[in-house]
């Protein structure tokens, strides 16, 4: 907490959690340009929002990594020993480890995430399909090291990331967690991973931009949890929704753009934009085969094997630790 932010929880009586979304917002609108962070997209009317894209027709990713896993199911649960421990990072839908689950004899699964709630609710609807197997969430941000619990200290180990999450990340952060994924979990072990590919721009303009216009209202609604949480005021109707492919990054960048000069308070700070300013909310990365592997050999990581849709969309990667 800075200073600022310090004098702020004074004032206001936050919680933890919300004194660093404070603490994040109002450092990141200060700055030029103006960003906000992806990760405050998901309090529970955004996490609602977020299943909706999955099932946009536009949107590929989700129904294309699904198919990936149910059809390569058997060759995946081939190449992982019976009895590993399943480490999920990030405890979200229970969809894709669902399919793991059905293919592979696990010993025990490891749902990591920062929100404890999340965890329970998945821990319950996946303890009643699968009452053999041993749950045990671990509340963290899995983004920092973290214990894997006791009890699967002597099963080997199988990372779980998908979704493409990994594209949120900037590339050396990307590097960052897969060799910290590593270190949590040991040698010997394996990882399971989506992540999207690189295509044609259209199509990907298309997903981040679809007709019925739920991904802009999903990119508005940090602006309403800023209002709700920390008393801002921003206008909803003074900003709208922008995404676009960077080719030259490889990445889809969100933007909320400003269609007005406007100040805007929160807390005891005031926040002018020019017309057309940008606050830029998230990055996506889009990866080819090759920049993947290249990434993953350089965090520690083999790539055992790739598997792709037919239209190569989307890659679901098997690694293992290397060394
Ligand atoms: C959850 C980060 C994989 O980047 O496609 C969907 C989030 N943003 N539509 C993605 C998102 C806009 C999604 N990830």
């Amino acid at each position: 907490m800075n200073v600022h932010a310090a004098a702020l929880a004074k004032a206001y009586p936050f919680d933890e959690a919300t004194s660093i979304f404070a603490d994040d917002v109002i450092g990141d609108l200060a700055r030029h340009p103006k960003r906000l962070s992806p990760k405050y997209f998901y309090d529970a009317a955004g996490s609602e929002l977020f299943e909706q894209i999955t099932v946009l027709p536009e949107y590929y990713p989700t129904r294309t990594e699904l198919g990936i896993l149910r059809d390569r199911g058997g060759e995946i649960a081939s190449i992982i020993p019976d009895g590993a421990a399943l480490v999920e990072f990030g405890a979200g839908a229970t969809t894709k480890v669902r399919l793991l689950l059905e293919h592979c004899d696990f010993g025990a699964y490891v749902p990591v995430d920062i929100s404890g709630d999340f965890l329970n609710a998945q821990a319950a609807a996946l303890r009643k399909d699968f009452p053999a197997l041993g749950i045990y969430p671990v509340a963290a941000d899995f983004t920092t090291p973290f214990a894997l619990p006791e009890a699967v200290a002597s099963m080997p180990k199988v990372g779980f990331f998908p979704g493409s999450t990994l594209g949120n990340f900037e590339p050396q952060e990307a590097g960052a967690f897969l060799r910290s994924a590593r270190r949590i979990l040991g040698r010997g072990a394996q990882m399971i991973i989506g992540v999207d590919l690189e295509k044609d721009e259209r199509v990907l303009y298309d997903a981040y931009n679809d007709a019925a216009g739920v991904t802009a209202r999903f990119n508005l609604n940090v602006l309403v949890r800023i209002n709700r949480e920390l008393g801002g005021n921003f206008d909803l109707s003074a900003f709208k929704h922008r995404s676009i492919y960077n080719r030259d990054r490889h990445r889809v960048e969100m933007h909320l753009i400003s269609r007005k000069a406007q100040t805007v308070r929160i807390l005891d700070n005031t926040f002018s934009f020019r017309p057309g300013e940008s606050i830029h909310t998230e990055n996506s990365y889009k990866y080819s085969l090759e920049r993947f592997t290249t990434l993953a050999r350089s965090a520690g990581w083999a790539v055992r094997e790739s598997w792709t849709d037919a239209a190569r969309m989307f890659s679901v990667h098997a690694l293992a630790a290397s060394g």
